[in-house]
């Protein structure tokens, strides 16, 4: 995992950050594969990273709402859109590493995601910051209760 973002990567919120940093790694193992015409690692990193993002996305949302943060519909349609993009990326690795897959993993994935981070993420970070809040729990599926 990486150990430190870049500044301008970096919400200050720490859950936030933590998530981040390891959406990015995923992020580069995907980009990785892509490169080197690894078609199943690239499948099994595009999964993985699905799977990290709709966690993470949902983590976000879950802090807006219980802060009532006044620019989370925006922020939530953000993440909508991308969740969009990212599921025809899924169909588009089912034909195939084309240069079009390539291109997403490599440029157009990191390329929003550092967009989102410093747009809409950072401000985030700084409102919760500003409002000491503190998450109650981490927000994984695991750690919903199971049905007995
Ligand atoms: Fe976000």
């Amino acid at each position: 995992m990486s150990a430190r973002l870049p500044p301008e990567l970096t919400v200050g919120f720490e859950e936030i950050d933590r998530q981040h940093r390891r959406l990015i790694d995923l992020m580069d193992a995907a980009a990785a594969a892509a490169r080197a015409g690894d078609l199943a690692g690239a499948r099994g990193a595009v999964a993985a990273l699905g799977d990290e993002l709709v966690t993470h996305f949902s983590s976000e949302e879950g802090f807006m709402a219980e802060t009532l943060y006044p620019d989370r519909g925006r922020h939530k349609a953000a993440h909508d859109l991308f969740l969009q993009d990212f599921a025809q990326l899924g169909g588009e690795l089912e034909a195939g590493l084309s240069d079009l897959a390539v291109h997403w993993l490599t440029v157009r994935v990191p390329e929003w995601v550092k967009f989102h981070i410093g747009v809409n993420d950072v401000p985030l970070g700084q409102y919760l910051t500003a409002r000491h809040f503190r998450p109650e729990q981490p927000r994984s599926p695991a750690a919903k209760p199971r049905p007995s």
